[in-house]
């Protein structure tokens, strides 16, 4: 079995001016594709050929490891993101983020600060651990499934994710993801399987 892009779920140019086409012809195009070419070479006539991601993800680790988990995640992240997204989530997951963090107000800040806080390339959470709702934040390519825990919502903090639309300017990308494209509907679905 090889693995595929998968397609964007939105136009390149549906998440602008928040999130550019041109970022989206990198990141997604670029970036994601090589991920996706070599995990495909990588497994390519070994006993990882006929493996779903998630197993390889689990059993593997270096090279191998890292590009199917960064397979994993951005294919992940772009669900995260929606033209219709931002603002605030309602219903279950919004009564789940105030029982956990407190309110919505102290989640956002949380996440916001762990991803921003992130040193280096990598990834903000929110995730369902022991029946909780936490934030983390993981390097490189790592992702909760290593840490027993169920990823409800990511944001990739990787230089390549933001540097075209926002430079060198981390918290203020995080921030106009929060507020113009998180896909909360995505995120409640997520928490609804966990
Ligand atoms: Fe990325």
């Amino acid at each position: 079995m090889s693995f595929k892009l998968p397609s964007l779920p939105y136009d390149k140019d549906a998440l602008a001016p928040h999130m550019s086409a041109e970022t989206l012809e990198f990141h997604h195009g670029k970036h994601h594709n090589a991920y996706v070419t070599k995990l495909n070479g990588l497994i390519d006539g070994t006993k990882w050929a006929d493996k779903s991601l998630e197993q390889i993800i689990q059993e593997s680790e270096g090279g191998l490891f890292n590009n199917a988990a960064q397979h994993w995640n951005h294919s992940f992240f772009w669900n995260c993101l929606s033209p219709d997204g931002g603002g605030k989530p309602k219903g279950d997951l919004l009564a789940a983020i105030e029982k956990d963090f407190g309110s919505y107000d102290a989640f956002a800040e949380k996440f916001a600060s762990t991803a921003a806080g992130q040193f280096g390339s990598g990834w903000g959470w929110l995730v369902k651990k022991g029946g909780k709702l936490q934030v983390m934040a993981t390097a490189n390519a790592d992702l909760p499934l290593k840490h027993d825990a169920t990823a409800l919502l990511t944001i990739d903090v990787w230089e390549h994710a933001y540097y075209i639309d926002y430079r060198n300017a981390r918290p203020k990308f995080i921030e106009t993801v929060m507020k113009e494209l998180v896909n909360w509907d995505f995120v409640a679905q997520n928490l609804k399987n966990a």
